[in-house]
């Protein structure tokens, strides 16, 4: 089957790569895709939120099925566009519906979710501009820390973590005031949860589910989980602190829940959901949704998959993902990513890379990168993931920094520390 993926990051590299070992696939297209996309298909300059363009292009090329990458054309619709024309309701797209990718596209539409389906997530109350005043004086009485989230998509950036109260009272006015926009018309407030965090990954036909190996993801810019948050910095699975008890947890209370829950509510959900888990006091509790895979958690999920990753996602259009048993590699996966100089704020692009014929042992996943005159270059703030799989974390984590090393472009940064906590667990 023809299968168009659409995306350019890391993820979509890495479920490029996928794809291509599969003979079910005969042929592979990346909307828009990166120089490491290219390898395995033909990139394709399509915006993926100009979803006429995209459903002209499935028309032209008889595509057979659309892999949806990132969250965006979800929440805005794609599937539901797909369905609302004849000539493309037939052509399966993996990923939810709009009401489905709401899991992530609203965090207070998803802590009602979760508090009608009973599933463990931490306390909150939701305010808009016209409980503003209440919403102040809920905070002046609301433990520390105190977390803040803008309601919609904001780039990763609508969670703000308020050490004390004036610090929260202004942060909570800003964003009702407009600081990430629409999305923070509606604020959320939340009670922290002190924990270690963790990610789990499941695909759906909105009756059966298959699990995926856990992922741990470094979200900070700085060693020792310091500094800005980042799209992630890196990424391990197996998580050592995931045993099977916690396992058993997370399935009972939180994954049958929300897939039972969809379906109860009746809403059509079709593809990843990724759940962002934290361990409190041995126990499981969900941070947040997303409607899709992770970036950089598919970079080590996906090598430690040993299914067709092809057949399962025919099986999930199909609604017979229950036929499927996943088979997983034992082996640990690191991923270390090299990023631009100054990201997560300002940075430069256009940089050339090196040295990536020298990677041994493992994958350069490439997220941020174009081709051009024949060189790599630079082309956003996540550049390249440093895939390893190993017998263990200590070897794989070896392996990625060697080629992490062995890339060179200017103002190259990466942490040396991705895995470090979880070393002897
Ligand atoms: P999110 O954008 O929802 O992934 O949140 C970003 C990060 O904020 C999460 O990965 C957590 O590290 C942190 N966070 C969000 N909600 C909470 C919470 N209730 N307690 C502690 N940390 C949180
Ligand atoms: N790594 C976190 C995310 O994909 O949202």
């Amino acid at each position: 089957m023809k299968i168009l993926i659409l995306g350019s990051g890391g993820r979509e590299h890495t479920f490029a790569w996928k794809i291509a070992q599969s003979k079910r696939c005969s042929q592979l297209f990346i909307a828009p895709g990166n120089a490491g996309t290219a390898a395995h298909g033909q990139n394709v300059a399509l915006d993926p939120l100009d979803f006429a363009a995209v459903g002209q292009f499935v028309l032209l090329s008889s595509i057979d099925m659309v892999l949806v990458g990132p969250e965006e054309p979800l929440v805005r619709g794609i599937w539901d566009y797909f369905q609302e024309h004849e000539s493309l309701k037939h052509i399966p797209v993996i990923g939810p519906s709009k009401a489905g990718a709401v899991l992530e596209g609203s965090k207070a539409w998803s802590k009602k979710f979760m508090e009608r389906h009973r599933i463990p997530t931490a306390a909150y109350r939701e305010f808009t501009a016209d409980d503003i005043e209440e919403g102040a004086r809920y905070l002046a009485q609301h433990p520390l820390p105190i977390v803040l989230k803008a309601d919609g998509l904001a780039a990763g950036k609508g969670v703000v973590i308020c050490q004390n109260h004036a610090e929260a009272e202004n942060e909570f006015r800003a964003m009702l005031d407009g600081k990430f926009g629409a999305a923070g018309d509606r604020v959320v407030v939340e009670a922290f949860l002190d924990g270690i965090e963790f990610s789990v990954f499941v695909l759906t036909d909105g009756k059966n589910y298959k699990i995926l190996p856990e992922a741990k993801d470094y979200k900070r810019i700085g060693e020792g989980d310091t500094g800005p948050n980042t799209g992630g910095m890196g990424a391990v699975s197996p998580v050592p602190f995931v045993d099977e008890a916690m396992w058993k947890m997370v399935e009972q209370r939180i994954i049958a829940p929300t897939v039972k829950g969809l379906r109860k509510e009746k809403i059509v959900y079709k593809g990843f959901i990724f759940f962002g888990l934290i361990k409190v006091a041995g126990e499981p509790f969900v941070i947040e949704y997303n409607c899709r895979m992770g970036d950089p958690e598919t970079e080590v999920v996906l090598p430690r998959l040993k299914n067709d990753l092809v057949q399962l996602l025919e099986n999930c259009a199909k609604g017979t993902l229950g036929r499927i048993r996943i088979r997983t590699d034992k082996k640990t996966a690191t991923t270390i990513f090299l990023v631009s100089g100054g990201y997560p704020d300002h940075y430069e692009k256009g940089k050339t890379i090196t040295g990536l014929e020298q990677v041994k042992g493992g994958f350069a996943f490439h997220a941020g990168t174009r081709f051009q005159d024949e060189k790599v270059l630079t082309n956003g703030g996540r550049v390249l993931a440093m895939t390893s799989l190993a017998k263990d974390l200590s070897g794989a984590l070896r392996k990625s920094k060697r080629n992490a090393k062995v890339v060179q472009f200017q103002g190259k940064y990466y942490r040396r520390d991705i895995g470090k906590d979880l070393e002897g667990l």
